[in-house]
């Protein structure tokens, strides 16, 4: 079975204005690298900024660390849109999250200077003012910038995106390379896994459509699984050792940075985060794909 888009986007028989230029901060990363080869797909000019030895396959390339340097501002000036990939799901010391917040604030200052009016950003599902979790910290914090920046902005809280190489799948592969899949305690904790090309085509929107802007917005797939379903699934029958563990051990490994789960990766599991699919559904006007055909169709495992 086919997942694939057409070559255009069409809704309500209107095509989307082609020949728009968007930005792309952390394009090679799995979001960006999708969600970029859509656009470009789709007729939209894109600019991607990479750190130094990375590229992407789709439009035109610039090397960026910060995105503050100052030789960045004419070469993509007067832009439509900066969507803002760029982050990190786990912190070391030598690269903490500060990089969420600090970057979101050059991104939203290059956009001034750039004369980019809209931004969109990918936060999570999860972040509210209340968290305590240092990841949901530092995409609120992220958050607040963009939003009180002044900016048009759509933010997405994302549950995990789908498709080939996501970093969920990935991690599931590796562990299917080492003979045992994991489970921390009872795996009855759930999240609302969206596909990635249903990704692409709702950020496609968000950089075209009013309804879109300055709003926070529940990025999820229309259905709610366990992380037991979504492995069970995942392993098409495959005959693996699938072992639990207390969250006690997971905890301890994760401390040491050792087996398949950080910190806040735990955090997030046992959050059981739900958002608000209608909502999405309502706005976008679109079908979305269930995450049991993304396993079947695109072979994750
Ligand atoms: N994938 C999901 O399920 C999911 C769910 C919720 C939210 N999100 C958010 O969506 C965004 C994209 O996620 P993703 O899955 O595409 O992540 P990803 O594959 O890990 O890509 C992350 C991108 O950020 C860049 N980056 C990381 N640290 C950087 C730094 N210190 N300086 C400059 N660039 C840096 C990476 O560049 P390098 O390759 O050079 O390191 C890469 O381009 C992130 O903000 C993430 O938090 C993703």
């Amino acid at each position: 079975m086919s997942l694939d888009m057409g070559s255009s986007l069409c809704r309500h028989n209107v095509c989307f204005c082609m020949n728009r230029l968007v930005v792309i901060s952390g394009a090679n990363g799995f979001v960006g690298r999708n969600v970029g080869m859509f656009l470009s797909k789709n007729g939209f000019q894109t600019i991607s900024l990479v750190r130094k030895g990375k590229t992407v396959t789709f439009g035109k390339t610039i090397t960026s660390e910060t995105l503050s340097e100052n030789s960045l501002v004419s070469k993509i000036r007067g832009s439509d849109a900066l969507l803002h990939f760029i982050g990190k799901g786990m912190q070391t010391v030598n690269s903490d999250y500060t990089v969420n917040v600090g970057l979101a604030k050059n991104a939203v200052a290059l956009c001034k200077k750039a004369k980019i009016k809209k931004i969109i950003y990918i936060s999570g599902l999860g972040v509210d003012k209340h968290t305590t979790l240092g990841y949901f910290i530092s995409k609120y914090k992220a958050e607040q910038e963009i939003i009180l920046s002044g900016l048009d902005y759509t933010i997405f809280r994302a549950s995990y995106v789908i498709g080939r190489d996501d970093p969920l799948s990935k991690n599931l592969k590796q562990q299917l390379e080492k003979g045992q899949m994991i489970i921390p305690g009872s795996g009855n904790y759930v999240f609302q896994p969206i596909f990635i090309d249903d990704v692409s085509r709702v950020i496609t929107m968000a950089l075209e459509e009013k309804k879109f802007s300055r709003k926070i917005i529940d990025l999820v797939g229309p259905q709610v699984v366990s992380y037991n379903t979504f492995v069970k699934k995942f392993l098409h029958g495959n005959k693996i050792r699938v072992k639990k563990i207390d969250f006690e051990r997971a905890y301890h490994d994760a401390l040491h940075n050792r087996g398949p789960f950080g910190i806040d990766d735990l955090g997030i599991m046992i959050g059981s985060y739900v958002g608000n699919h209608k909502k999405l559904a309502s706005l976008a006007q679109m079908k979305f794909t269930r995450y049991d055909t993304v396993l079947k169709a695109r072979g994750l495992s």
